[in-house]
């Protein structure tokens, strides 16, 4: 793992986003992971700025998302795809056919979450996944004590990450309970991976990750398991190390 240490959000930001328009660069078929959540913010307002002043193109790019929330219709102000479609692919020239996330409100989330193996599977490999860190060192929504040998999958969200998540509902109550999520597996089937981690909320998972001890009590540390991962991390998150 290479450890990018930087001495801010806006600067990993920018980090993220030079290295995700390189890969574009080199290939502009990328198949491209993407991540939710605050962390990756900066990274496509970069990535938004970079198409606008440098040209930089999606026409041909592919996205996956890690993840979607059980239970809200795709257009819900906090769905994953409403997130994506507001925070990056309005901005830009992807076309919506090669963007991919899983279905939050399928007929059988058990199909659904076939179906979107199958999807990755398809046009896969993902060349570059980007992810961020839960507190407790969920990737995806890969919750502490996944197997790492899961596929896509339903999980039960914990407290925690509910409780973190809730600043973007009206109350806890509203935070689903369930998600489908890509599993370690699936991640770990990328090319490249790029993890980003911002703020002294995340100097603990951080010094976790750092730790090497590769268990399911810690689902980012099976990362430890490939080989071209980089993460970028600022000094707020980096303190405890
Ligand atoms: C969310 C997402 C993850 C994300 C993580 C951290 O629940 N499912 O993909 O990386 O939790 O989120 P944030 O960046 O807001 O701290």
């Amino acid at each position: 793992m290479q450890v990018i240490v930087l001495d801010n959000y806006d600067a990993i930001s920018e980090q993220a986003a030079r290295l995700v328009e390189k890969n574009i660069q080199e290939n502009d078929q990328l198949v491209l992971g993407l991540a939710t959540g605050a962390t990756p913010l900066g990274l496509y307002k970069n990535l938004i700025s970079g198409y606008n002043a440098r040209g930089i193109s999606y026409k041909n790019v592919k996205t996956i998302n890690l993840d979607e929330y059980l239970g809200l219709e795709k257009n819900h102000p906090e769905s994953y795809h409403t997130f994506m479609s507001e925070k990056l692919f309005q901005h830009i020239d992807i076309a919506m056919k090669n963007t991919f996330i899983p279905d939050g409100n399928p007929s059988s989330a058990e199909e659904e979450c076939i179906r979107y193996e199958e999807i990755i599977d398809s046009i896969g490999p993902v060349n570059l996944q980007i992810l961020g860190i839960g507190t407790n060192g969920h990737i995806g929504f890969n919750e502490p004590g996944t197997d790492p040998n899961m596929s896509t999958h339903v999980v039960e969200l914990k407290t925690s990450t509910r409780e973190d998540n809730a600043q973007f509902f009206q109350s806890l109550d509203e935070v689903p309970r369930h998600a489908i999520t890509i599993g370690i597996q699936t991640i770990l089937k990328s090319e490249q991976i790029i993890i980003l981690a911002s703020g002294k909320s995340k100097a603990k998972a951080v010094k976790r990750l750092l730790e090497q001890n590769v268990n399911r009590n810690f689902p980012a540390s099976f990362l430890w398991k490939h080989d071209h991962v980089t993460l970028i991390v600022d000094r707020e998150a980096y303190q405890f190390v």
